[in-house]
């Protein structure tokens, strides 16, 4: 019997439908944004095991190493309103300026620890790009 390949299992978990839900959900998110350093607003939005969606926007700080990627908003998000057994099926970002935002490598860990298997939708120079978090992110932290 032929291999399938992990792609393909993660691939075929979020329906087109999903996907958009989550897009829409991430632009909305970034209107909320509060970048008035980067002038960079973005967006992000996940959906959860149980097909909730949660959405979040950059927060900047005067301070800037505080500033909180909306990824990162979007994760605390979903566990401030649903608990810590969180699991991140897929998350989108998008960002206000129509510009490509792969998720920072900070993000990628962050949610590395609830969804190590996760869809990640974000926008390329090329168009959307649909990739496995082990893709952006091998290797992931773990402590066990
Ligand atoms: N930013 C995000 O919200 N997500 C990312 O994945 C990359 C960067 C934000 C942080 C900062 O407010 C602005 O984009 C410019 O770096």
């Amino acid at each position: 019997m032929a291999r399938v390949g992990y792609q393909d299992m993660t691939k075929n978990r979020v329906s087109a439908e999903d996907r958009q839900r989550l897009i829409d959900a991430a632009q909305a998110a970034a209107k909320n944004a509060y970048a008035p350093y980067s002038q960079f607003k973005v967006g992000a939005a996940l959906l959860t095991g149980k097909g909730e969606i949660f959405a979040g926007c950059n927060v900047e700080n005067a301070s800037y190493g505080m500033t909180n990627c909306a990824e990162r908003t979007a994760v605390f998000s979903a566990i401030a309103h649903s608990g810590p057994k969180l699991e991140i099926r897929a998350i989108a970002v998008i960002n206000a300026n129509d510009a490509p935002c792969a998720p920072c490598g900070a993000c990628r860990q962050v949610i590395y620890e609830f969804g190590p298997e996760a869809i990640i939708f974000f926008p390329t120079a090329q168009g959307w790009k649909e990739a496995p978090l082990p893709e952006l992110l091998p290797e992931g932290f773990r402590l066990k």
